[in-house]
């Protein structure tokens, strides 16, 4: 059995590996991490997490979404993909904290939002990680899980096949959610669009 740290290292490996140029692989989604954004409800003054932010493509729109008035906080396990964000200037939108999203340095109830792209396939305990998520959330606050592709053209890119044990699966996800302190709220996966958006019940 994997150890955490034996998890962390090889999460860290990985995106290390690929943080220089992870931005110029995927140059055209700002316009769908928008759009993404858009569908978090947040309204000025918000404090929202962006979990497993990565070079922080989200910050820019979720910064947009809460004005200077709001919080935007970027959490991530992988200090490479941190320092690309830093260098991109992503930390003028949201404050960068290297951190993992399993025990997360913020208080109970602190955030309205939680906006998490390309996160879970990458989490060791989905079930443990999503209700830390949940925690830090108010009642009725909301969580995205994005991504810009679908299950099947993502899979199709790693030459893989969809199994019906994949995570993201809706009948997967919705009750992963429901044990997890969500409600799951509508799910699309499309070609191009993968989001499932959930309210932490009140
Ligand atoms: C596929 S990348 C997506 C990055 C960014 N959200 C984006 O959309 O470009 C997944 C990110 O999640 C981070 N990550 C994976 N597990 C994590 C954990 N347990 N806590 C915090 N970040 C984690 C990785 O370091 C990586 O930067």
């Amino acid at each position: 059995m994997r150890s955490m740290s034996d998890d962390h290292t090889h999460v860290q490996e990985f995106f290390t590996a690929r943080a220089a140029d992870w931005d110029s692989r995927f140059p055209d989604d700002g316009p769908a991490y928008a759009a993404a954004v858009a569908e978090l409800g947040l309204v000025e003054g918000d404090r929202v997490l962006d979990a497993g932010c990565g070079t922080g493509r989200a910050l820019p729109p979720l910064r947009a979404a809460v004005g200077v008035s709001g919080v935007v906080l970027g959490v991530d396990l992988t200090p490479a993909m941190l320092e690309a964000a830093r260098r991109a200037g992503r930390d003028r939108d949201g404050r960068l904290l290297l951190a993992d999203v399993a025990a997360l340095p913020l208080r109970p109830e602190s955030v309205d939002a939680v906006f998490a792209a390309g996160l879970i396939a990458h989490l060791p305990h989905p079930a443990d990680d999503l209700r830390e998520l949940a925690r830090v959330v108010r009642p009725g606050g909301t969580l995205a899980l994005f991504h810009p592709i679908g299950r099947a053209a993502l899979a199709a890119r790693h030459g893989r096949r969809l199994t019906t044990d994949d995570l993201r699966a809706e009948a997967n996800l919705k009750p992963l959610l429901a044990g997890s302190g969500w409600r799951m709220t509508s799910y699309v996966d499309q070609d191009d669009r993968f989001l499932a958006l959930a309210v932490r019940p009140s």
